[in-house]
């Protein structure tokens, strides 16, 4: 069964596009992100220039595509999209480059996941407006350079580790997304009420807001499975009885914790003595992928204490076994 508070972007995330917030002022949290953007994008609308090329990094489902949607709205600008996997081989972004109209905003999402021969490319294109390509083969190749029309580049990442210096440096505007606090996820909840037409008391919102693992895609789907729970069993309207309820059946628990945190912190416990232990040895005993763990299961459970790294690996905490119901034994290893 697919995890209900997955971070990632699932199917059932299509509705996201009518609760998606259109303007900085509507976008909840982030504030010293949008504090800055809002200078930023103020001035280079007086200069009549085009935005500083934008690198937006940070967990999934934290609203790093909403903001390079927003950003382009704010700008008055069109948006392209284009998507690291997507661009194999340098004609790829040699034909969205040249797409582009005068003040566009290019979004490139998984930006790292670029190949590096291919990033190149963008080197030029970021810094001068100029599109360096090589055609042809071997003994007749010839380098051909085309402008570029002045554009903006919003490029996304969970993984700002991956990216090379060079790419990186060529990005004057960089934002860390942060994970958000229970009042703005109370927040990102109420709106969502509104936007749907349904109706959430106060604390049930609260209740949503606690266990959505500081991410607003969470926030929101589990909003809309409380709403189907409210429709069935209730009178449509979500309140704090039913939230818990349909929380508790969809097995995501008080801290927003499903199965798979369970599994991957009982893991480290059970099999290496709650820790510390490397990435590798916990991706094999619980038969995921190391990238996985890293990117998506792990950062919340760090954020949140119950798991630690260290330079010999991660460490279950006592917050964890307490949470586990597990009695903590202070290991003499650490
Ligand atoms: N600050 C916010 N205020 C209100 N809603 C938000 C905010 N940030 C994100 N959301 C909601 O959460 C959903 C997920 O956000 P988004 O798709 O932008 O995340 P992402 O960071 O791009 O994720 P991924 O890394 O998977 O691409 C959006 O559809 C939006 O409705
Ligand atoms: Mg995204």
């Amino acid at each position: 069964m697919d995890r209900i508070i997955t971070e990632e972007k699932t199917s059932e995330d299509t509705f996201e596009k009518n609760i998606r917030p259109s303007t900085l002022d509507e976008y909840v949290g982030q504030s010293e992100v949008k504090e800055n953007l809002n200078i930023f994008i103020k001035a280079a609308k007086l200069r009549e220039e085009p935005l500083d090329h934008v690198l937006l990094y940070g967990p999934p489902g934290l609203g790093k595509t909403t903001l390079a949607f927003i950003i382009a709205n704010e700008l008055g600008s069109n948006i392209k999209t284009a998507s690291g996997p997507s661009i194999e081989k340098s004609g790829d972004l040699a034909a969205v480059l040249s797409s582009l109209e005068p003040g566009d905003v290019l979004f490139i999402d998984e930006i790292h996941r670029i190949p590096r021969f291919v990033e190149e490319i963008l080197y030029s294109a970021m810094e001068d407006f100029t599109l360096d390509i090589v055609i042809g083969t071997d003994s007749s190749s010839r380098n051909i350079k085309i402008d570029l029309p002045p554009f903006t580049l919003v490029g996304a990442t969970t993984r700002a580790g991956d990216l090379t210096s060079p790419l990186r440096d060529r990005f004057g505007i960089i934002n860390k997304l942060n994970y958000y606090t229970e009042e703005e996820l109370k927040q990102i909840a109420l709106r969502t009420s509104k936007v749907l037409d349904c109706p959430i008391d106060n604390d049930a919102a609260c209740e949503l807001a606690r266990r959505s693992r500081g991410t607003p895609r969470i926030c929101n789907r589990l909003f809309k499975r409380v709403r189907d729970f409210a429709i069935v069993m209730g009178n449509g309207k979500i309140d704090l009885k039913i939230t818990k309820v349909a929380l508790d059946k969809l097995k995501v628990d008080s801290l927003g914790l499903d199965e798979t945190d369970y599994h991957l912190l009982k893991s480290i416990i059970e099999k290496f003595n709650g820790g510390p232990v490397g990435i590798e040895a916990i991706a094999s005993s619980i038969g995921e992928e190391q990238t996985t763990i890293e990117d998506v299961y792990e950062p919340y459970l760090l954020q949140i204490g119950l798991l630690k790294r260290t330079t010999r690996g991660r460490i279950v905490t006592e917050k964890a076994y307490k949470h586990l119901g597990i009695p903590y034994k202070e290991n003499a290893k650490k």
